[in-house]
């Protein structure tokens, strides 16, 4: 049994974290766990997504799905940034070839003072048990698990659109038009998602993700500044007394990517927009960097995959601190003999 000191020692991607050299360039993909899998897709057809998260044996099996298919340097927890939602009084339902629809979503101010704040030992203890199961089998093989959760903006976006959206158009009118039940919002998301993450540390969590998914898309950077940041702030502060690496992901942020690093995080997770290289000089190389190939690449024939894994190394320029991954989650058509080669070659490519 491998313990939490010598996982940190001996892992390529907790080193990457910390910007410490390393040995290969660490990867891992967003969503590598899913649909692509033929296992997965097995075990979905026997139970429902939310039956998979809310069993504990269900979840650590699935997050072990992909490491035991591939040479990756870290699992990540399978779970959703949704089920926090439900401990707050929304209904939610994964619809399948829908996605997410919480069927009742916030309308109003008076929704945003009925929203709960219970512990997430309380309704999220599933996943918690999951962490903690994994995190015991990952750390006999030396491997990290990371846990994750969503920022406060995009679980707003979805508790107010009630599932997907394009324009935002529903938050933004909330968000513009009743500042103080927007605070209000956000402050309860923070406190929910911080301690679900801090709780996640404990389980056995070695790092920590929150996925910003849909704000850059959403927000203008005055409007980032107004009503995200104060709340961002809060919740990376918060975040600091787990005592492991987070990374800060979001897309569509580069006009305004400087102001996203400030929130925190040892590493910004950048989407597959802008060229690494940019990213990095722009968040400055006194953080950690992880992406940003665009997921749709992993459709396309092996040598034009190829040129574009060079290219994100070649942008990365050896520099200590990156960690390769995807600019977004990968795309369930997925053929798994690329996510094998895009792995091995990363690695190969990389190795001192
Ligand atoms: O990365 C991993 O392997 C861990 C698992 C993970 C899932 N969702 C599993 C999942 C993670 C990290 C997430 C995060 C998540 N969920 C985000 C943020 C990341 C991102 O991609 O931006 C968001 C926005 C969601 C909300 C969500 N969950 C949507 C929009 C959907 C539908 C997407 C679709 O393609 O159908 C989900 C469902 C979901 N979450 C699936 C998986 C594997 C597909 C569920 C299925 O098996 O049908």
């Amino acid at each position: 049994m491998v313990n939490k000191q010598e996982l940190n020692k001996k892992s390529r991607f907790l080193k990457a974290c910390r910007r410490e050299p390393v040995d290969a360039t660490p990867v891992w993909l967003m969503r590598q766990a899913g649909r692509y899998m033929e296992e997965y897709r097995a075990l979905r057809a026997k139970h429902s997504m939310l039956e998979v998260i809310q069993t504990p044996e269900l979840a650590a099996q699935v997050t072990l799905q992909p490491i035991n298919a591939f040479d990756l340097d870290a699992a990540i927890i399978f779970a959703d940034i949704l089920p926090p939602l439900i401990g707050m009084g929304l209904d939610l339902e994964f619809v399948p070839g829908k996605g997410p629809v919480i069927h009742n979503s916030i309308d109003s101010p008076s929704d945003i003072a009925k929203l709960r704040t219970p512990p997430a030992e309380e309704f999220l203890n599933t996943t918690i048990q999951a962490v903690e199961i994994v995190s015991n089998d990952l750390a006999s093989r030396g491997l990290p698990l990371i846990g994750f959760a969503g920022a406060p903006f995009t679980l707003a976006s979805y508790a107010i659109e009630g599932g997907g959206s394009k324009d935002f158009a529903k938050t933004k009118a909330l968000m513009y038009s009743h500042p103080d039940a927007w605070n209000e919002l956000m402050d309860k998301l923070v406190t929910v998602q911080a301690d679900y993450l801090l709780m996640q540390a404990s389980a056995g969590a070695s790092a920590l993700q929150v996925f910003d998914s849909w704000v850059g898309v959403a927000v203008s950077k005055d409007a980032y500044h107004k009503y995200v940041i104060p709340h961002n702030n809060k919740l990376f502060q918060l975040l600091e007394s787990a005592g492991v690496p987070v990374i800060n992901f979001s897309t569509g942020t580069f006009p305004y990517l400087q102001d996203v690093a400030s929130c925190g995080g040892e590493v910004i997770g950048v989407d597959f927009r802008m060229p690494l290289a940019d990213a990095w000089k722009k968040i400055r190389y006194d953080r950690a960097i992880q992406g940003n190939i665009d997921p749709s690449l992993l459709l396309a024939p092996w040598d034009v995959l190829k040129q574009h894994i060079d290219a994100v190394l070649d942008s990365a320029a050896g520099r200590p601190g990156h960690i390769f991954n995807l600019g977004h989650g990968i795309h369930k058509t997925t053929p798994v003999e690329n996510v094998q080669r895009l792995v091995d070659y990363v690695h190969q490519r990389t190795k001192k």
